[in-house]
């Protein structure tokens, strides 16, 4: 993609879907910095009001240094996350002691700061200073990853890296701040995480997702994915020499492989809390098998997903018919003409 079109596409975007908010437009790095500080708290419609009586009592960083910490709380309160505001009060006092009230102009500069971050600093110096800083939020790494079709989880430090280097080779250079709100606002109302009407996107055409259907997929997250651990109870229902397997069709992991019937917990379970399980309960009345023997645990990881299962050798003591429809039962010597996940085959 070449990073001239995206911008122009973007950049035109936004001028047909202009966003008011009280600090756009304006060049005063204090301005900028309280509106990005409390905008990494929350929303541009909620933020707007904290912005307008935040300024309004506190309207210089001198203002802001000689205030005591118990009035900037109060302007800060209902938003949360108090470090934030005790940072922008210190950082306040900082420049105005050290740097003569002066916030600096060089993005290097602004990174030493207590509370700003790569982020914080990138959008002050492409709204007060034009300069060619990308900004990365959480919008951008929805935009790009979707658009690009990049799986790199976006809170890994490969992905930051990643992430980072496209977002600075797209951005546009004669218009930094133009297109870093751009992006953002492009993030924040048409590219939104839950459904996004991508019928009405400029970019369909070349967006990897949308071609892909990888729209609620993507970005990744490392760390959601890690929380993803499954437990499957494998029911191996054994009669004679033949055995019952089904084949998996609803939209979940391993659409169209081949599986034992099972049974899905919160956590391990043993034989015991097998029999007494309810959905166990469905399939068997009492006596009419016994459990034959139980495996080890076995896992497998998937990309999102980790699998833990456990194989139950269930003997019927006379053959059972009704099992459900979609179920199927073949000579056990058979199961190697059908596809299983990885995890029934290690067992
Ligand atoms: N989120 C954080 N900063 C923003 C900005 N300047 N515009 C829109 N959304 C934002």
């Amino acid at each position: 993609m070449d990073p001239k079109l995206f911008n122009r596409q973007l950049l035109k975007w936004h001028k047909s879907h202009p966003r008011p908010m009280p600090w756009l437009g304006l060049s005063d790095p204090y301005k900028i910095w309280v509106s990005e500080i409390i905008l990494q708290q929350t929303r541009v419609e909620q933020g707007w009001n904290y912005y307008l009586n935040f300024t309004e009592k506190f309207p210089t960083i001198r203002a802001l240094a000689e205030a005591s910490q118990d009035s900037v709380l109060k302007q800060w309160e209902g938003l949360g996350y108090y470090s934030r505001a005790r940072n922008l009060h210190a950082t306040a006092k900082e420049v105005s002691v050290n740097l003569y009230g002066k916030f600096p102009d060089k993005h290097e500069e602004m990174l030493k700061l207590k509370g700003v971050g790569p982020y914080t600093a990138a959008a002050i110096a492409s709204f007060a200073y034009d300069l060619p800083y990308a900004v990365l939020d959480g919008n951008v790494f929805r935009v790009l990853s979707r658009y690009f079709g990049i799986h790199t989880p976006i809170d890994s430090t490969k992905g930051k890296k990643v992430f980072a280097k496209l977002a600075q080779k797209l951005l546009s250079k004669e218009h930094p701040a133009d297109y870093n709100q751009a992006i953002m606002d492009f993030g924040a109302t048409q590219c939104v995480p839950k459904n996004p009407d991508c019928e009405k996107c400029p970019f369909q055409e070349d967006c990897v997702a949308y071609r892909d259907d990888l729209i609620d997929l993507l970005p990744i997250k490392e760390k959601k994915l890690k929380k993803r651990t499954r437990f499957f109870q494998y029911l191996i229902f054994n009669q004679g020499d033949q055995v019952w397997i089904r084949k998996r069709v609803e939209k979940d992991i391993w659409q169209g492989l081949y599986t034992f019937p099972l049974i899905e917990t919160k956590g391990m379970i043993d034989q015991r809390e097998l029999l007494k399980n309810k959905n166990f309960a469905q399939l068997l009345s009492t006596g009419q098998a016994s459990i034959a023997q139980v495996s080890r645990p076995f896992s497998q990881q998937l990309t999102h997903q980790k699998i833990h299962g456990v194989f139950f050798e269930i003997q019927l003591s006379q053959p059972k018919e009704d099992f459900p429809e979609d179920w199927k039962l073949i000579p056990r010597n058979q199961l190697a003409d059908y596809a299983f996940p990885r995890i029934i085959d290690l067992y």
